[in-house]
């Protein structure tokens, strides 16, 4: 099929990857000259692929999938700008009969209310709508676009058909829910569940420490029953373009509609706040002051074996510590510099304090050990360092 997706970051570029192994034609659209030329650099463009800025390249395709970031704006509320734009971009280059499927994250009733609106404001044929959520799992080598189970819905029977028959050619497992509200709701879910887990542990992380037990301890004794419960590890927080912001999106529409959302808004400050909670264990461990203390990051992006650093609270932290007057510096190999500053590498006692905030699957953690008198452990994975 001939196929474009506006839109090739992350989630964009994946899913062109796969549709053109599948057997598509894809234009991938990207309104970012960077990272049109990134992808032209590395020589990312394949047979039966072509990344583009021009709208001419997009005009008259069989399926349109909508790839864009969908971020919270500057008062914290959801930010449909990039969507709406994409929105427009296929009214004016779609025809008659195109399939478009949105698969960017965003809250119950996106798929009508924002991309339906903007395309029929410019053009009145008549198309296929149906929402597709991404599910991919940045690093995970197990779970990718092919084989995590996709959900997806359309307007209407002919719009899930097409959207069905189409996601399974790329996807090996496809289920058909009966709304796209339905559709847009499961994905927010599943990653509210997650953020509502994760600041549930990270409080039971604070309470272990109060009781001076080892929440990881208990945490792994739970773990043992094996039914009703699932494990969940605490950490200095959440980040990502995901965790922190699918579960705002939910709690919106929730509020709007006169729901309540107070697990989701409560879930989403006790993550917020894990930073600042370290940032206080770690001036008990100095002695109460954090001035002049040079102290070194582990971890820099939000998540192991990553280099986004979108959302990371290892960059809260960061900030934190220089307010309070300590020297911060980090080691990340995969991030390498962040704001022109270089990873450091890890020299034996080079350090007053060395924080883990993530493990990257090639950290040498006896370097981490050696590197200073205090070692604080966000990742409750190295024993004989002090844990949250
Ligand atoms: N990254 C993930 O792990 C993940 C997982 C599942 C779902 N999602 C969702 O997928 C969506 C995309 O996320 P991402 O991580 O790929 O974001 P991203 O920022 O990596 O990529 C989005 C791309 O869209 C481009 N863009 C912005 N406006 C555009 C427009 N009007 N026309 C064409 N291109 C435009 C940007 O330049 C960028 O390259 C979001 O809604 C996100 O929540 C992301």
């Amino acid at each position: 099929m001939k196929i474009a997706i506006i839109g090739q970051g992350y989630v964009g570029l994946a899913l062109a990857k796969v549709a053109v192994e599948s057997g598509h034609n894809v234009i991938g659209f990207d309104t970012n000259l960077k990272v049109i030329s990134g992808i032209k650099d590395k020589n990312l463009e394949l047979p039966n692929y072509q990344v583009t800025n021009s709208e001419a390249d997009i005009t008259d395709k069989e399926v349109y999938i909508i790839a864009v970031p969908t971020p919270l704006d500057q008062n914290n509320l959801p930010d449909l700008s990039y969507l709406k734009q994409a929105s427009e971009l296929i009214g004016r280059a779609a025809t008659k009969g195109a399939l478009v499927i949105n698969e960017s994250t965003s809250y119950p009733g996106t798929l009508r209310e924002i991309v339906i609106t903007e395309i029929e404001k410019i053009n009145k044929s008549q198309f296929l709508y149906a929402s597709a959520p991404e599910r991919i799992d940045p690093a995970n080598t197990k779970w990718s676009i092919k084989n995590t189970p996709r959900i997806l819905a359309g307007i209407n029977a002919k719009s899930t058909i097409a959207a069905l028959e189409f996601y399974k050619t790329i996807c090996d497992d496809v289920t058909a829910v009966s709304s796209p509200e339905v559709a847009e709701s499961a994905k927010l879910f599943e990653n509210t569940f997650r953020q509502v887990n994760v600041a549930l542990v990270n409080e039971l992380a604070q309470i272990s420490n109060k009781l001076g037990i080892s929440a990881t301890e208990v945490i792994q004794a739970a773990a043992t029953k094996p039914f009703g419960f699932m494990k969940f590890n605490p950490g200095l927080g959440v980040g990502g373009h995901c965790i922190p912001i699918d579960p705002i999106y939910l709690a919106q529409k929730a509020e709007q509609l006169g729901a309540p959302a107070k697990f989701i808004r409560q879930a989403n400050l006790v993550n917020e706040q894990m930073p600042l909670y370290v940032l206080q264990k770690l001036k008990e461990l100095l002695n109460g002051s954090l001035q002049k203390k040079k102290i070194c990051i582990v971890g820099l992006s939000y998540k192991a074996d990553v280099s986004d650093l979108r959302q990371s609270p290892s960059l809260v932290l960061f900030k934190e510590l220089q307010n309070s007057g300590a020297n911060v510096v980090f080691h990340d190999e995969i991030v390498k510099d962040f704001n022109d500053i270089k990873s450091t590498p890890l020299t034996q006692n080079s350090f007053d304090l060395t924080l883990v905030a993530i493990r990257h699957s090639n950290l040498a953690v006896d370097k981490v050990i050696a590197s200073a008198p205090i070692v604080f452990d966000c990742t409750g994975s190295i024993t004989g360092a002090h844990q949250l």
